[in-house]
């Protein structure tokens, strides 16, 4: 029997150190965490106050920082500096599909260069073999962009590659497209990872059904809307509805708790919590009702 390796998809004002930490307390089942990507000064350099969110430690879930750029030396420099920091490996984004990335060629942006792609690989695993895994999607405008970089990551010591299986163009939105997934698993020689859109554990056996030998996922959305997502997964399982409800209860205070040391001010505190609501609530049956007063009293507290 395969074992299943689940992954907590970055996503940046979600999944930052104090969520992993908490999550990592309340939760079980997820093997690793990719981290948003690295925001940095001067290119090549992690802010100091962001440098904790890179750390890594024994007795918290694994991470893979993650970076985005194009230029292969800031790529290095940063990827040493997340070593330094006790990683094994860093995450290249190839799959970010905000215009601000993809208007200068960064993530999604860079996935029909595939020219530019070469040079990067060429330079980054000649100075850093065996240490870059990359996320991506199928394209920026259309599906079939991802065919011409297959044969380049073949050719390079790459440990594991992601596929989202959607366009940038149809940023989270649309349906994932199985077809082009399947086809591009099929064709690459490296470890594949699915993500996409696994929100309740019949959906993830349904695709287990799709993809038998697959046997590395990653969940982003639906774990945040039912952290015991992954715990289920591994299980085989779903949670009892009051069970669930407790233990979300209990993992939102102490979220609540630990930001409120972090954040200066009412107002930062509020906008985080609704953040995670936005998720949280899909959990439960009156969700949509606490989450419209959650942000009500934001606005609220902000006028
Ligand atoms: C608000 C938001 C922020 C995200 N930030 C990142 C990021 O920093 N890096 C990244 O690779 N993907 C990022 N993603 C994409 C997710 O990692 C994931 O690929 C996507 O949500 C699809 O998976 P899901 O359907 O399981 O959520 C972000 C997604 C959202 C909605």
């Amino acid at each position: 029997m395969t074992i299943t390796k689940l992954y907590m998809a970055p996503v940046r004002g979600i999944t930052d150190i104090i969520y992993r930490n908490v999550f990592h307390k309340h939760f079980s089942g997820i093997d690793t965490a990719i981290t948003p990507f690295i925001t940095t000064v001067h290119g090549d350099q992690i802010k100091s106050s962001q440098k904790e969110e890179f750390i890594s430690n024994d007795n918290l879930i694994p991470i893979i920082p993650q970076i985005i750029g194009k230029s292969p030396s800031n790529f290095i420099t940063l990827a040493k500096t997340v070593f330094d920091l006790g990683n094994a490996e860093a995450n290249w984004n190839l799959g970010c599909p905000y215009p601000t990335m993809t208007k200068k060629r960064c993530g999604a942006g860079l996935i029909a260069h595939a020219d530019l792609v070469d040079q990067f690989l060429d330079t980054v695993c000649s100075a850093i073999p065996n240490r870059i895994s990359i996320k991506v999607r199928l394209g920026l405008l259309n599906r079939d962009e991802l065919e011409n970089l297959i044969p380049l990551f073949n050719r390079y010591p790459i440990t594991e590659i992601t596929i989202h299986p959607r366009t940038g163009k149809q940023m989270y939105g649309g349906v994932v497209d199985l077809e082009m997934f399947e086809l591009y698993k099929e064709q690459l020689l490296i470890p594949v990872i699915y993500n996409g859109d696994i929100t309740t554990l019949d959906h993830f056996q349904k695709l287990k059904a799709r993809f038998p030998n697959l046997n590395k996922w990653m969940l982003g959305r639906g774990l945040f809307s039912n952290p015991m997502l992954a715990q289920e997964i591994k299980r085989g399982v779903c949670t009892d509805a009051a069970e669930r409800t407790e233990r979300i209860i209990k993992f939102s205070d102490e979220l609540l708790c630990c930001y409120r040391k972090r954040l200066s001010g009412d107002t930062h505190l509020m906008q985080k919590m609704v953040a995670h609501w936005e998720y949280l609530h899909q959990c439960f049956p009156q969700g949509k009702k606490i989450y419209k007063q959650l942000k009500k009293s934001l606005t609220t507290n902000l006028h």
